[in-house]
């Protein structure tokens, strides 16, 4: 199992904090907020990394983490040029992941969970999470029936027909990478991740579980704050880097 963390993006919905420097690097309590997913993984006995970033924040990517050594792992670095959606990470990371499958994480989702078991037992297809939130429009969305069977995946619905989002984590077989390259751009210009959860669901190969503990998704000023609240009230003693 390979790992990827997405730390791309021009992070618009925060400036000016985010004229100087990427989202993902932004203070989150007493961390850059990367260090949270890049916990998450290491935890989870992930070591092979692939971190994507925009071009004009890698040197200071390159400064904080480095080659990896100093975390017992090895990182990888790729330039995503434009954010042309999540789903892209897939392509680009096409080479780092040969035949291998991938968890991905997003470089602005901070977790209380540890996922190692969800991550351990993986075999094939794809593997998303849930979780109950007051903001579902915010996010992509599954809908699930009353056996607790998904009906649907939409991305940002304006309507949502559930209250549970799909959190920025996501495991995956090899097949993701040729999916990712059907994928074609949404109204908004990009190619979206929950297409390739809908491919995975048609396919009926999606496996979908709950996420129990805490989960903030840092993008906007008011969850930047909730994270650092979070983090100095309940996760400061999961981290091990
Ligand atoms: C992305 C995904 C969305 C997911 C969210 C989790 O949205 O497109 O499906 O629920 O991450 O953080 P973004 O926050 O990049 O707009």
């Amino acid at each position: 199992m390979k790992g990827i963390i997405l730390s791309g993006g021009s992070g618009t919905r925060l400036k000016p904090l985010t004229n100087m420097t990427s989202k993902q690097l932004l203070p989150v309590y007493n961390k850059p907020m990367v260090y949270y997913p890049l916990n998450t993984l290491l935890r989870a006995g992930i070591k092979d990394i692939l971190i994507i970033i925009a071009p004009e924040h890698a040197g200071n990517y390159l400064n904080l983490l480095g080659s990896g050594k100093e975390f017992g792992a090895r990182f990888t670095y790729e330039i995503q040029d434009e954010p042309k959606g999540l789903a892209e990470a897939f392509i680009i990371a096409e080479s780092f992941l040969e035949d291998e499958n991938v968890t991905m994480i997003l470089g602005d989702n901070i977790f209380q969970n540890d996922f190692s078991e969800d991550i351990k037992s993986f075999k094939s297809g794809g593997r998303i999470f849930a979780k109950k939130v007051a903001d579902p429009s915010r996010f992509g969305v599954v809908e699930f029936d009353d056996r607790m069977q998904v009906v649907s995946i939409v991305e940002k619905p304006k309507k949502p027909k559930s209250e549970y989002a799909i959190p920025g984590i996501y495991i995956f077989d090899n097949k993701v990478v040729e999916y990712a390259k059907n994928v074609i751009p949404s109204k908004r210009g990009e190619i979206e991740i929950t297409d390739l959860h809908n491919a995975y669901l048609k396919d009926g190969e999606l496996d979908v579980r709950m996420v129990e503990g805490e989960w903030i998704d840092a993008g906007t000023h008011d969850s930047l704050l909730d994270a650092s609240i979070l983090v100095r009230e309940k996760l400061q003693g999961d981290m091990i880097i």
